[in-house]
């Protein structure tokens, strides 16, 4: 390794003109973002439970699976985990549509299984975060049987109804069904329901103090059984205009603006707080931040008692088909960073089981790039400032599916949505091709444990085909290979553990309009460290350069670093994490 001595002075003049800049700004002293809180240090592992392992042999993930890889998931270093929902479920939506909010799917196993799994849980130092969704719930649940039996039922109020004789319903657009009408006529009391997602996902009516009780009472219940936090899924939407204004023609291609924080959304999280979160040591998320950063920041002031962290998509939704530009990246993370530098929470992720996989989504699966483009973008989530998110099977490495035909997959916003471009004689052909690189089921193949049969998922038929890599893609194999993608992550997870200014730090962007490289430094309390990520295939040069003695942590490469004169040159892929204060 070159000889590598103190910070090179383009880096020092920045970092001391950025300093001057903050101090200026007042933002030097942030009580609010560098109070140390658990969930700000926690490390979050997204397990996906119908695919992540089956103890039963009926092709579907389950509580005992979980609990049998509990060693598993402490091995690598996570220290909370969000489980996706696990309640009563007719699964329409893949559990999403809930129909008991206390009972756990039978298909998942029991509560004594819960518990079982939440206590091993804790007993290795793990929180567990578990999904509330409430936004809508089953059209099997009992609330809504109740509420489409008559008009006069008192859980009538408990969803949005529209009476037939005042005519049609001014138009919503359902996210999910084939139609995308979010109203859905029930001739049994001449009414319509509302229904944002599919049409077995009814809409709860939160302008209903009873219904919102039930609500604090159900996250009561869990929060009694001691579980550590809440993801409040779509809970953005949850709030209504019921004057029910019309939107404007074409509202659907820009549907949060209309969908998100409406209403008295913010009062109803106050009152959850005063009901619910302040009571407990738990914390809590919301799926979506609004339209704005102001909507976000809302959400997370601490001031104003609502939740401990925003969870925006603008990184997962910078445009996908035709790749994306490294500059609207580092655009997107580092206003988000910026919102929250003085006070509030974000949550840093760039998958989940909405998305397709962050491998080949974000970096480079084929057979040349998949390990250091996975490595690099693991290294990027676990040394930004907020808390990092992580999709069960990103640590090895785990890519697209590779579906060819509408058969192969089971989500339901994709089979419905093949049929909706089918009735309008659309172009099939070129929806599949689309599904192939974004379909949410790219994310929700079976966990690749090992190379026997179904990846060791399942003895029995899994219910979503197992990625045909799996012989070379799997835990067994990254286990014995100390270079691994699963070893690497390890390593991160130590190094952000180990280092609360990879937490905390302020972060500042370097080498801003370098088209291949994302640099950044993370500074905090006499600390400071470098992160030099080479997003694209070829070769990269940055103009950070390093001298004076800065300190490898982290390397992709095993290879020695390489220099242009002052100027690291990275290899395709490559991530450096440096320690640059000695
Ligand atoms: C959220 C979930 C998604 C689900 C939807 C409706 O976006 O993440 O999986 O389909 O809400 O509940
Ligand atoms: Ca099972």
């Amino acid at each position: 390794m070159p000889k590598l001595s103190s910070i090179r002075l383009i880096l020092y003049a920045f970092l001391l003109f950025s300093y001057r800049g903050a101090v200026a700004q007042g933002t030097v002293n942030r009580p609010d973002t560098s109070e140390r809180k658990w969930w700000k240090e926690a490390i979050v592992y997204q397990i996906y439970p119908r695919s992540f392992k089956d103890s039963n042999g009926d092709g579907v993930g389950d509580l005992k699976g979980i609990i049998s890889e509990l060693d598993y998931i402490k091995s690598l270093g996570v220290t909370a985990v969000w489980l996706n929902p696990i309640y009563g479920s007719p699964n329409d939506d893949n559990g999403y549509d809930v129909s008991d909010y206390r009972g756990i799917m039978k298909e998942f196993g029991t509560m004594a299984d819960f518990d079982t799994m939440l206590k091993g849980m804790h007993k290795r130092g793990i929180k567990l975060v578990m999904d509330l969704v409430v936004n809508h719930s089953s059209d099997e649940h009992e609330w809504f049987k109740q509420s489409r039996s008559s008009r006069d039922n008192p859980y009538r109020e408990y969803y949005h109804w529209w009476n037939a004789e005042n005519g049609k319903p001014p138009y919503r657009y359902s996210l999910f069904d084939i139609n995308h009408d979010a109203w859905r006529y029930d001739s049994l009391t001449n009414a319509y329901y509302l229904h944002y997602f599919s049409r077995k996902q009814p809409d709860l009516n939160w302008e209903n103090p009873k219904l919102r009780q039930e609500v604090y009472n159900i996250m009561k219940f869990w929060a009694d059984k001691g579980i550590d936090g809440f993801r409040l899924d779509a809970f953005q939407f949850a709030a209504k205009d019921t004057t029910w204004p019309g939107f404007p023609k074409g509202f659907e291609q820009n549907f949060t603006k209309y969908y998100a924080i409406q209403g008295n959304l913010h009062g109803y999280l106050q009152e959850m707080n005063r009901e619910v979160l302040s009571k407990y040591p738990i914390m809590s998320v919301a799926e979506g931040a609004g339209n704005t950063l102001e909507d976000a920041h809302n959400l997370v002031d601490a001031d104003r008692h609502e939740l401990n962290m925003a969870y925006p998509f603008d990184g997962v939704d910078i445009p996908k088909s035709d790749g994306y530009s490294l500059a609207r990246f580092k655009e997107v993370f580092t206003q988000w960073d910026e919102a929250f530098a003085q006070k509030g929470w974000v949550s840093v992720f760039l998958s989940n089981h909405d998305q397709a996989r962050m491998v080949s989504r974000f970096g480079n699966d084929k057979p040349a790039f998949r390990v250091p483009s996975a490595k690099m973008l693991a290294t990027f989530v676990m040394t930004m400032r907020g808390t990092p998110y992580w999709y069960n099977g990103d640590e090895l490495g785990m890519t697209n599916a590779g579906f060819k035909t509408i058969e192969d997959y089971r989500d339901v916003s994709a089979l419905n949505e093949y049929q909706h471009v089918k009735n309008m004689s659309g172009d099939v052909e070129a929806y599949l091709k689309e599904l192939s690189f974004s379909s949410r089921d790219n994310g929700r193949t079976p966990f690749q444990w090992n190379d026997k049969k179904n990846a060791g998922f399942t003895t029995g038929t899994p219910w979503l085909d197992v990625n045909q890599n799996y012989k070379t893609i799997n835990a067994a194999a990254q286990e014995k290979d100390p270079n691994s993608c699963l070893n690497y992550f390890r390593r991160l997870t130590k190094l952000r553990k180990d280092n609360p200014v990879l937490v905390y730090g302020k972060y500042t962007l370097l080498d801003k309009d370098n088209p291949q490289v994302y640099a950044y430094t993370r500074e905090w309390q006499g600390k400071r460290m470098l992160v030099l990520l080479n997003f694209s295939d070829k070769e990269a040069q940055t103009s950070v350069a390093l001298s004076g003695n800065p300190k490898l942590l982290l390397n992709n490469y095993q290879d020695e670093l390489k220099t242009k004169g002052i100027a690291m040159l990275l290899k395709p892929y490559q991530a450096l994490v440096f320690d640059v204060v000695q």
